[in-house]
């Protein structure tokens, strides 16, 4: 089977077998077949690179629903389903009132896979609403539950991509989410500007997802249009004197102070400066509005972008001193 819609990059590979769940007696069930050792979970297929077929089996999670578990006053906890698609969660979430999540709307992928990266965007992180999730053992089948804690969240990282990396597959996410007064972020600087520009002086979750929901249709491109994975990779993190001795020579370096010692750099910002921004090789390249997105134009090779990523980490490294790691997993 072609994995080609099932993975946002549109790359066209095939695996030997392809099931989809629908319930976790039918995981329990596949990952407890021993001839197929060989797996890949899929999700939304938003955070991963194909580069060659996959001899073994892919393993589709499709469990759907979203339920309130129980509620206080202030808050509601929420669980969804791994297979459903994030940004219908979001909204489904900003329809009910309930805040915390809108500054994560229009993400690519899904609700089980969003623990793994944690991921992040203008000034949240899943982190910030996450109470807990179920996994089953791939070794036991037995479900496990994951408080916040256990996870240890970093910048797009999480327990599942370190010490239990394949371990474990997400099935369910249980949320925090608000019910009043909301605490809004609009602290990350395009998303005030951008109320701004849509006249909101008194923003609320509704407004600040449509706020959110702009900046990305403008920079990042349409999955549906344009094959891709979102940011290729991760923001680096350097020493001051690292930074000190940059800013000599590029004075003009966009940077976050992460603690006293170190500072985050955008990586789009240093892939902009080696020249990788808008370059079109054929039918891939590098996104036009935004250098850390690289993109399929049409029936590119999952290893011509891997290569791509290679040249520009590569260039970086010559011009800056700093090493970009990739922040998709390639397969
Ligand atoms: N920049 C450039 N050139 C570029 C892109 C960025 O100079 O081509 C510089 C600009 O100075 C800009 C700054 O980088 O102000 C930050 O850019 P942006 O706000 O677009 O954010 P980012 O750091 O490039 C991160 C996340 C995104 C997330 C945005 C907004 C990572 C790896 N990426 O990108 O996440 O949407 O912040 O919060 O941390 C994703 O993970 O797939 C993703 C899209």
């Amino acid at each position: 089977i072609s994995l080609k819609p099932y993975n946002t990059f549109g790359i066209d590979v095939v695996a030997n077998h392809f099931v989809s769940v629908n319930s976790i007696d039918d995981l329990k069930q596949v990952l407890s077949l021993k001839e197929y050792k060989n797996r890949l979970v899929l999700g939304g297929g938003s955070n991963l690179l194909l580069t060659k077929d996959f001899a073994g089996i892919v393993i589709h999670i499709n469990l759907k629903g979203i339920e309130i578990v129980s509620q206080t006053e202030d808050f509601v906890y929420v669980k969804a389903q791994a297979g459903e698609n994030w940004h219908n969660f979001v909204l489904w979430c900003i329809q009910n009132n309930f805040g915390g999540v809108e500054n994560l709307s229009l993400i690519p992928g899904n609700v089980g896979t969003s623990p793994i990266q944690n991921i992040g965007a203008y000034g949240v992180e899943l982190k910030d609403v996450f109470e807990s999730c179920e996994a089953i053992s791939v070794d036991n089948y037995q479900l496990k539950t994951f408080s916040n804690a256990d996870c240890n969240f970093g910048y797009r990282n999480s327990i599942f991509k370190q010490e239990v990396k394949g371990k474990y597959v997400i099935t369910s996410v249980v949320f925090k989410l608000s019910k009043q007064n909301h605490k809004l972020n609009i602290n990350y600087g395009t998303i005030e500007a951008e109320l701004e520009s849509m006249q909101i002086s008194t923003p609320t979750i509704q407004s600040i997802s449509k706020a959110v929901i702009a900046i990305r249709e403008s920079k990042l491109p349409n999955p549906k249009n344009i094959g891709n994975s979102g940011s290729f990779f991760k923001n680096p993190v350097i020493s001051k004197s690292h930074f000190n001795t940059l800013a000599l020579n590029f004075n003009n370096i966009p940077n976050y102070p992460v603690n006293e010692n170190e500072i985050k750099v955008p990586a789009g910002w240093l892939i902009e400066q080696a020249g990788f921004k808008g370059k079109r090789f054929n039918n891939y390249g590098v996104h036009a509005k935004q250098a850390l997105v690289l993109v399929n134009y049409n029936d590119a090779k999952g290893e011509d972008i891997l290569n791509l990523s290679k040249l520009i980490q590569k260039t970086v490294y010559r011009i800056f001193n700093i090493s970009i790691e990739a922040e998709v997993n390639i397969i």
